[in-house]
Order: C-alpha cells, then structure tokens, then sequence
C-alpha cells in the first residue's frame, strides 16, 4: 500500500519560522498577536475536528451538504480528463464526494506537514485503487509549481473549509494569484468561502456551548507550556471571540483575567487587566465580493452554489 504513492518533497529550502520565532516576535508586537497555524499540533488538530462536529459550527456540515449535491455538476465542469490537486486536508469526506463523482485519474495531495499527508494520501490510495495518488510536501501559501510526473493536463484545485478566511483580503488576494501562477490556462479551482450573516449565527460558531473552541483557543498557551520554557498559566487568560463588522471578521482573542508577567525563553512580557493576545481573524465574505477578489486576482467565475439557508459558498473559479 504505501509504494502507491508518488512523494514529492518541494519543501521551501528556508524551513519557516519555529514556534519559539513565531511566539516571541508575536508578543513583542503592539497589540500582541500570534499566527493561526499555531493552533494545529496533535492536540489541536483533535480539538479542531471536534469543533467541526459541534451544532453551532455550521461551516463543516454545510460545506459537505453542499458538495454532496453539486458532485456531478462539478464533475461535469471539470471534464473527463480532469485530475484534483487537493490544498490541505486530504483525509476529508469532503475530497472522497468530489473523487467518487468527478473519478479522475490522479490526485495530487499538497500539505506541508509531512506526517499528515503521508497518512492521509497512502488511505486513499487504498480506498480508491483506480486513482494515481501524489503527495506533495510544500507550503502552498507561497508559490509553488505543480511537480514533474504529476499528470494531470486539466488540473482542477480543491481549497475547502474558508481556510481562505484566515488570510486578510490582501494576501488572500495574493494566494489566489499564486495560485494562478500553478495552474496552467483554462485549470479550475473550487473554493469554499463562509458568507457574511447575522452576528448572532457568527457568534455562536465561535462561541459553542460546550466550550470546544475555547479550548482549541486555549490550547495555544498550553502549547508554548508544553514545547517552550515558559511560566505562562493558561487558566489567567479567558477565550473572547466576536465579529468585526468594520472588517468583516471574526476575531479570537485571548484575554488576560488580571495584570501579570509572563515568561518566555527568558523574555518577560507585561499584560495589563483586560489586555488581549490576538490569535486569529476569519473572514467572511459575501458572494459577491468574493467574486471581486478573485477576479483581481485572474480568476473568473463559472459556477456558484450556496445551501439553502445561505450560510456557506462553494465556487467554481477558472483561469481567467
Ligand atoms: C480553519 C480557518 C476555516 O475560521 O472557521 C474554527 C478555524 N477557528 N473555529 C474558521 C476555526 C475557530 C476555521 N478555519
């Protein structure tokens, strides 16, 4: 089973930033801030995949809906010689609908944690032995070209979830162009995107009830306990996210309960009462100005499917 798949290290020679890097930069900054992709170690990958599974989380449940219905139109855009090269993910229902409707002769998973991708691409190598399965180990926010013996002439690139969503409108726009730059002319990309809505139904997402997010939230600081040299005590700080209307994110935040000083590596950092550590931004889009944005970016539309509450967009862009 795992001779089946095609392994292709394109990591960036400069490895990125370690957490200690990406920690101590991140509180020296006025207001103190740390990367999302600091959530997702082991733990946080767990906590991730239970909060797709919580009630008030919509995006998980709806995105697959959607999917699950538009499967054959999808395929019928793609075409018979399409092939899917899959941005993230890759162990996902969400990747099996669009595989078993579109049946394309190769997928290429792209991820850049080489653990993940390995397990996930040898599991549906076996489940689907008709398909060529390529792993590429690559940071695909930053360019990137699909690798040799990849096959596939009519490439359609799947980025589901709103990871779009983490970016700010002028890196998403960035990554959308670099995505263009990886894809040949007329090569489709099908993007999920969350939708603007109520503050109350955004709210909540973020907030479940069983406090899953605040854990996931919380984790972070459990994290820099566990893998650096630090005092900070994750139970002084309490999980806040609301929307940002101005800005039309959701914003997540740490807040420190008291004024303390934390350690870390040998650097002291001072939170005042109140004070907050900024951990993520998510995006939300309408339609329309998503369409805006990827048109900067060379990219058309050709198709648009929503659920029927309107919660959630799944679009078929194409190489302009
Ligand atoms: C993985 C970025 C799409 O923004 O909804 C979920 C991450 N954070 N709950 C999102 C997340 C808190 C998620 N994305």
């Amino acid at each position: 089973m795992p001779l089946s798949v095609h392994f292709h290290d394109q990591r960036p020679q400069a490895a990125g930033r370690s957490l200690r890097e990406e920690v101590l930069a991140g509180f020296a900054e006025r207001p103190k801030t740390t990367p999302p992709k600091l959530f997702y170690d082991r733990r946080g990958s767990e906590l991730f995949e239970q909060i797709c599974r919580q009630p008030e989380y919509y995006p998980t449940r709806t995105e697959e809906l959607i999917l699950a219905h538009a499967a054959h139109d999808i395929a019928e855009i793609a075409g018979q010689d399409a092939s899917l090269v899959e941005l993230g993910s890759g162990a996902s229902r969400k990747v099996r609908l669009l595989l078993e409707a579109m049946h394309p002769a190769s997928y290429l998973g792209i991820d850049i944690s080489e653990d993940f991708l390995r397990t996930s691409t040898q599991r549906l190598a076996a489940d689907y032995p008709w398909l060529e399965v390529h792993a590429a180990c690559a940071d695909f926010s930053r360019p990137m070209s699909l690798p040799d013996g990849f096959g596939g002439e009519h490439p359609l690139a799947f980025f589901p979830g709103s990871s779009i969503g983490n970016f700010d409108p002028e890196e998403a726009q960035a990554f959308l162009a670099n995505l263009h730059e990886l894809l040949p002319e007329g090569g489709g990309l099908l993007i999920g995107v969350d939708l603007l809505k109520d503050r109350e139904v955004l709210e909540a997402a973020y907030n479940d009830r069983a406090g899953v997010t605040a854990a996931f939230n919380l984790n972070l600081l459990e994290r820099i306990r566990r893998e650096l040299d630090s005092d900070i005590e994750p139970g002084t700080f309490v999980h806040r996210a609301f929307f940002n209307q101005a800005d039309s994110r959701i914003e997540m935040h740490l807040v420190s309960d008291r004024a303390q000083d934390v350690e870390i590596e040998g650097e002291r950092f001072h939170f005042t009462a109140g004070e907050s550590l900024h951990t993520e931004n998510s995006y939300k889009y309408s339609a329309e100005s998503f369409r805006a944005l990827a048109g900067r970016a060379g990219f058309c539309a050709l198709a648009l499917w929503t659920d029927p509450q309107a919660l959630f967009s799944v679009h078929y862009l194409q190489r302009a």
